[in-house]
């Protein structure tokens, strides 16, 4: 059972000490359990699959095992992440499936490590990444393009999380031009994905060759003109780390608004349906997705963070709402055979892909989001 405690507790600052506690003896678990495996999807029986190096998913494992060896100086986490980037950067040699989310990829891996050991490789391989990641750019249209096969004209909301790895290599060598590409993406996010009411776009597709914007897809929310949750806290989270990073108030302004839309749309207790206007809005036995939840959570406070104490304070009134909901009602806390932390995600509803499973972007989420309660400063995204 979760503590009595912990489903009394009124708000997360009751029990937060306790929960961190908790979630390095879940971690440490994990440590065992996971071993070899790069998870990236656990169903009903608690196990965690493993996926390839290639894909989107396969970074946030070693950010979790980053941020708790930098929380906590502990080795053990330090060695269980050392050789990720390396693994990840081996399928670079070889026919593979990277695309746009190699900000995903390389961030938690490749990057902190540099950021906390000065490791020369992960500086050369963060820095590889961003460059991959710049020449996607397509200048007629100012977008960063998403997947590969024919989809030239294709741009999604998702790489609002990747523009970070851009401004950091811009940071790192001194060299503006990766900020560049990064701020007209992150433009072209404030023009064309987020929607006056601060509702967002999945796919906007442009056409290739001039720019044009051409129309919208529902991708992986409900429909062209649905609201898919995910895709709002990939927005939040993205534009409050790009005002981090570039000082522009239009970047602030558009995260608060997707994030006022965002706590406008949640249930009773906090945590997000998966697209929130599917089913005409009617969300009654909607499945939930957790990692909308914590995700958004830690761009929520990004945005506190970003502004003065009594303007910030109910942004983060709103995240620890959110965690203290996730940490009671959605954690494997009493299942020590569950290799997740979290319940409850939704990978793609519409392709019937990932409904009401543990995701480990979610699990990332939710840590990175604790870990900024407890004083974390160093930042990935
Ligand atoms: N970046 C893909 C997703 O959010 O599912």
């Amino acid at each position: 059972m979760v503590q009595e405690k912990w489903l009394q507790a009124a708000q997360l600052s009751d029990i937060l000490p306790e929960v961190w506690e908790a979630l390095q003896t879940k971690v440490d678990r994990m440590i065992g359990q996971l071993q070899g495996k790069i998870p990236h999807v656990a169903g009903e029986d608690g196990i965690y699959d493993s996926t390839i190096p290639d894909w989107w998913t396969s970074a946030f494992w070693p950010g979790i095992l980053w941020i708790m060896h930098d929380m906590t100086g502990k080795a053990h986490y330090r060695d269980a992440a050392w050789d990720w980037d390396a693994t990840i950067e081996q399928a670079t040699l070889r026919d593979n499936r990277f695309h746009h989310d190699v900000g995903f990829q390389f961030l938690p891996t490749a990057v902190i490590k540099h950021k906390i050991t000065g490791d020369k490789d992960g500086l050369r391989r963060g820095l590889q990444a961003a460059n991959f990641l710049a020449g996607r750019f397509n200048v007629e249209g100012n977008f960063l393009r998403a997947w590969n096969q024919d989809k030239t004209g294709w741009a999604i909301v998702d790489s609002s999380m990747n523009l970070s790895i851009l401004f950091w290599a811009a940071e790192e060598i001194g060299d503006p031009r990766f900020k560049h590409v990064a701020k007209r993406h992150a433009d072209t996010v404030l023009r064309h994905f987020i929607r006056e009411d601060g509702s967002v776009n999945h796919i906007v597709v442009f056409d290739p060759e001039t720019g044009e914007c051409l129309h919208s897809l529902g991708g992986q929310g409900a429909a062209p003109d649905s609201s898919w949750s995910r895709g709002q806290a990939w927005a939040l989270h993205g534009m409050a780390n790009t005002y981090r990073y570039t000082g522009d108030i239009r970047y602030l302004q558009a995260a608060r608004r997707v994030a006022h839309y965002f706590l406008a749309c949640l249930p009773d207790d906090y945590v997000a349906h998966w697209d929130f206007r599917a089913n005409g809005g009617d969300l009654a036995g909607e499945p939930r997705d957790t990692s909308a939840a914590s995700c958004a959570a830690s761009g929520l406070l990004e945005i506190a963070a970003a502004l003065p104490e009594a303007e910030g304070r109910m942004y983060r009134a709103a995240a620890e709402k959110m965690l203290l909901s996730l940490t009671q009602h959605y954690g494997t806390w009493d299942r020590p055979e569950h290799e997740a932390i979290l319940l409850e995600g939704t990978g793609n509803k519409p392709a019937g892909q990932n409904i009401n499973v543990s995701l480990i972007y979610g699990d990332y989420y939710y840590v990175e989001a604790i870990a900024k309660l407890m004083g974390w400063q160093r930042k990935i995204f």
